[in-house]
């Protein structure tokens, strides 16, 4: 049984954000208002992706959500728990820039990680890794060590990894913003096709403003100093089964990347939208 067939049906958000503030202290330094009053929810299965320029609180953001850090102010649930339950149940993977494998194991003991910190026996972990492999491309890849790997197929092991427990909901930050644009568009391709599969729901930072729309039911533009949200765009290219390579040429596609851009910059599109970047 997987843990999305152990959760219980719920009406919970997967991510419920209220009122939250992060406010860093420094010794001598004036206080940094990463974020201010922040309201955000995440409807389960559903891709929210996050942008806006360097320094707005987005990272800030989903580490509070991965309760790696705490909000100063405000609350944040995951599927109806504290961050905290949510984190020690394990109820998502997370995938960040850096695929952070560990390069003493093996492709296939790096995704199996998880769930041997989690006693899973090995037949199942054998089992699970298995079918992880083929469903991001890397079947012929298991016994490979990761310095052996491409730097695309690195960042597939780990959003393997993050797949491993079957989660609900996965964070993701840039993690594919060190990929070569042909090697990310097909991972946004994965992405979209694993999300299709897994139903998780998704909360994906990036910097480009076609990764967003092509990847999101919504984006969330954030303004920086202090890191509030501009506004939240609905995205209408269908759902993650409608959701294929056609979609970049069609006259949705450029709409949305049109109304991400004019909410960012408060700005016509006046460029080529794949080549926007935020940076
Ligand atoms: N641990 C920390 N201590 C002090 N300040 C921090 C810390 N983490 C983040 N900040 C500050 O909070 C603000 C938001 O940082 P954050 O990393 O969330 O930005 P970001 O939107 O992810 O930027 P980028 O797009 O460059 O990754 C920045 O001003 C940063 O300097
Ligand atoms: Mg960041």
């Amino acid at each position: 049984m997987t843990r999305k067939d152990s959760l219980p049906v719920t009406d919970a958000h997967a991510v419920k954000v209220t009122g939250v503030s992060r406010i860093f202290s420094i010794k001598k330094k004036p206080p940094v208002t990463a974020l201010e009053s922040v309201d955000l929810t995440v409807a389960p299965g559903e891709f929210v992706s996050l942008i806006g320029p360097s320094g707005c609180g987005k990272s800030t953001l989903l580490r509070l959500i991965a309760d790696l850090d705490q909000p100063t102010a405000g609350t944040i649930e995951v599927f109806g728990k504290t961050a905290r339950k949510a984190r020690i149940d394990q109820d998502y993977g997370i995938a960040f820039q850096q695929a952070g494998l560990l390069p003493w194991r093996t492709v296939r003991a790096n995704i199996e990680l998880p769930l041997e910190l989690h006693k899973v026996g090995t037949a199942e972990r054998r089992s699970r890794s298995t079918e992880l492999l083929e469903l991001v491309g890397l079947g012929d890849f298991g016994d490979s060590y990761p310095d052996q790997l491409s730097g695309g197929m690195q960042q597939r092991v780990a959003i393997a990894r993050a797949l491993a427990e079957s989660p609900n909901l996965l964070l993701m930050d840039e993690p594919f913003g060190a990929l070569d644009e042909m090697t990310r568009e097909r991972m946004q391709n994965e992405l979209i096709r694993i999300c299709a599969e897994t139903r998780a729901a998704v909360v994906f930072v990036t910097h480009s403003i076609p990764e967003a729309v092509f990847l999101s039911d919504r984006v969330v533009v954030m303004s920086p100093r202090p890191g509030r949200i501009r506004s939240v765009l609905p995205i209408r290219l269908g759902g993650p089964d409608d959701r294929s390579e056609h979609i970049r040429e069609d006259a949705a596609f450029f709409d949305g990347v049109s109304a991400v851009r004019e909410s960012l910059h408060g700005t016509p599109d006046t460029g080529n939208a794949r080549g926007v970047d935020t940076r």
